[in-house]
C-alpha cells in the first residue's frame, strides 16, 4: 500500500506503538477523532484489539515497526513507551517517509541518561536539584555527604521509574549506587509533584493541563516507587500562573537548547516538577505521554487528538493555536497484580470490566487473552478505571465504583487517589 503523506483534511490510519494503558487511551482518543479512519497497535493489548487490529510485531525494532506502518499505510505512527524511542523507532518510521509522534533516539536521551537531561538543563539554566554524576562507591559516597539527608538516587539509564531511591538510610543509599553502573545523585526536592505535559513540533509548545501521578505502591505514599498508582487532572490547588511559569523557565529553554544542538525535541516533553519553597523545580524529564497520567488527561482534551499529534509530527504545530480542555475532572485509579512492584503474579482472571457505569471506562494495561479468550493479568498494572466527573470528588466516586465491580484475585489499589485534592477542591468551593 502507498503512504502519501497524511493531510489534515483526508481520513487517515493511526499506528499506535507500545502495549500498556497510555497506549490503549491513546487509542481510544485516537478513535474518537473523526479524521482518523483506524487505529492499530503494535504490538497493543487486549483493549486495543477492542477497537483497533493488534499487530504482533517487536516495538522496539525500528526496521520491524517501519516495515509495519508502511505495509499499512498509515498517516501517522504514535510511540508510546521510551524503550522504542530511544531504540530509534521514530527515526526509523520518519526515515521511511511516514510522520511519526515522537523524538529522535537521539532527542529522547533527556530521558534516557539522566546525567544528559542534567547538562541540557544546566545549559539552559533550568530550575533543577544540583548532582553529581557518581562512577565509583567512593564518588557516591562522597555525593551523599556532600547532600545529606534525605538522599536521593538515580540509575543513570532507563528503569520504568524504578531506578530510584530516595531514603533517609545511608547504607541503602550506598547500596544503590553500587549495583548500578553511573548514578546521578541529587539534592532532595520538597513539595508537591506535578507532571506538565507539553506538545512539541520542536518549535511551537502547547502545555497540556497538569496532572499528578501516585508513584508509591500504597495509601498515604507508603512503600517503593512503581510506574504509577493512579493520576488526577487538573490540579485545583496549583498557583495561578505555575503553568507559564514552568513553560517560560523550562519547557521553552530546554526545547530551544536542544534545537540549537542540531537535535530537536519533537513529541510529547513530560517534565516531572517538584513545587519548592523556592518555586517550581525539574525532578526528571521523560520524552513521552506519562502512565497514568494520560489517561486522566486525555479525555479531558476537547481537541481531535489525531490532528494535534499530527501537526506536531508534520513541523506545523502552531496552526493548533491552544489546546481547549473539558471544564471537567479526571481520576484513573490502577488495579495492580498481587506482590507488585516486586515480582507480579501474571495469569490471575479478570471479570467485570464489561460493566463500570456512567462516566466511568475501563483501560487495559497488562491484562491478555488466554486460550479460552477469558481476560487474564499479563503483567504488573493490569487496568485503570478512569471516571470523569464535574468536578474531582465526582470523577473520584465514578471511578471507585466503576472497580468495585471488577475481580482481579490477590489484586491491589490505592484508595486515596486524587481524595486530598478533592477534598480540599468542595472545601474551599464551600468556604
Ligand atoms: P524519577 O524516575 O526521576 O521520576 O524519580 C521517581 C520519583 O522519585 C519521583 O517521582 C519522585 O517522587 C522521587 N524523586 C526523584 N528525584 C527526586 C528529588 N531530587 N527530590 C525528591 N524526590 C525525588
Ligand atoms: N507516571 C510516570 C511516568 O510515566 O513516568
Amino acid at each position: 500500500m502507498s503512504t502519501a503523506p497524511a493531510s489534515p483534511s483526508t481520513p487517515y490510519e493511526v499506528l499506535v506503538v507500545g502495549n500498556g494503558g497510555r497506549e490503549h487511551a491513546l487509542a481510544l482518543a485516537l478513535t474518537a477523532d473523526p479524521s482518523v479512519a483506524a487505529v492499530h497497535a503494535a504490538p497493543g493489548n487486549p483493549g486495543t484489539a477492542e477497537i483497533g487490529t493488534n499487530h504482533v510485531v517487536e516495538a522496539t525494532d525500528p526496521v520491524a515497526v517501519a516495515q509495519l506502518a508502511r505495509e499499512l499505510g498509515v498517516g501517522l505512527v504514535v510511540v508510546g513507551p521510551e524503550a522504542p524511542l530511544a531504540a530509534g523507532v521514530a527515526d526509523a518510521v520518519r526515515e521511511a517517509g511516514i510522520a511519526c509522534f515522537g523524538p529522535s533516539a537521539a532527542a529522547a536521551r533527556l530521558e534516557s541518561s539522566k546525567a544528559f537531561a542534567k547538562e541540557v538543563m544546566e545549559a539552559a539554566s533550568v530550575p533543577t536539584g544540583q548532582c553529581r554524576v557518581c562512577r565509583t562507591v567512593d564518588e557516591a559516597g562522597a555525593a551523599l555527604d556532600e547532600f545529606g539527608a534525605t538522599y536521593v538516587v538515580k540509575d543513570d539509564g532507563l528503569a520504568s521509574g524504578k531506578g530510584v531511591v530516595v531514603t533517609d538510610d545511608r547504607d541503602l543509599a550506598l547500596a544503590h549506587a553500587d549495583s548500578c553502573d553511573a548514578v546521578v545523585i541529587e539534592e532532595f526536592l520538597d513539595g508537591p509533584e506535578v507532571s506538565l505535559f507539553a506538545i512539541t513540533d520542536g518549535t511551537t509548545v502547547l502545555p497540556m493541563l497538569p496532572a499528578q501521578d501516585f508513584k508509591r505502591v500504597g495509601d498515604d505514599d507508603a512503600g517503593p516507587n512503581t510506574g504509577g498508582m493512579g493520576a488526577y487532572a487538573p490540579l485545583p490547588w496549583l498557583p495561578d500562573g505555575t503553568v507559564e511559569q514552568v513553560e517560560r523557565t523550562v519547557i521553552r529553554p530546554v526545547v530551544d537548547e536542544m534545537a540549537r544542538r542540531g537535535t530537536p525535541f519533537s513529541g510529547l516533553l513530560y517534565t516531572g516538577l517538584a513545587i519548592t519553597a523556592d518555586g517550581p523545580k525539574v525532578i526528571e524529564f521523560n520524552a513521552r505521554f506519562g502512565d497514568p497520567e494520560t489517561q486522566s488527561l486525555l479525555p479531558l482534551l476537547e481537541n481531535p487528538l489525531g490532528e494535534v499529534l499530527l501537526a506536531a509530527a508534520q513541523g506545523r504545530l502552531s496552526e493548533i493555536g491552544e489546546l481547549r480542555w473539558k471544564d471537567a475532572s479526571a481520576v484513573t485509579v490502577v488495579l495492580a497484580s498481587h506482590n507488585y512492584p516486586d515480582t507480579p503474579r501474571t495469569g490471575d482472571p479478570i471479570t467485570g470490566t464489561e460493566q463500570v457505569g456512567d462516566g466511568a471506562h475501563v483501560v487495559h494495561a497488562g491484562t491478555a487473552r488466554d486460550a479460552e479468550g477469558r481476560l487474564v493479568s499479563s503483567g504488573g498494572r493490569v487496568l485503570a478505571v478512569v471516571g470523569v466527573g464535574d468536578d474531582l470528588g465526582d470523577a473520584r466516586d465514578r471511578a471507585y465504583a466503576g472497580l468495585t465491580g471488577i475481580d482481579l484475585p490477590g489484586g491491589h489499589h490505592r484508595t486515596d487517589i486524587a481524595l486530598a485534592a478533592a477534598e480540599q477542591q468542595r472545601g474551599g468551593e464551600n468556604a
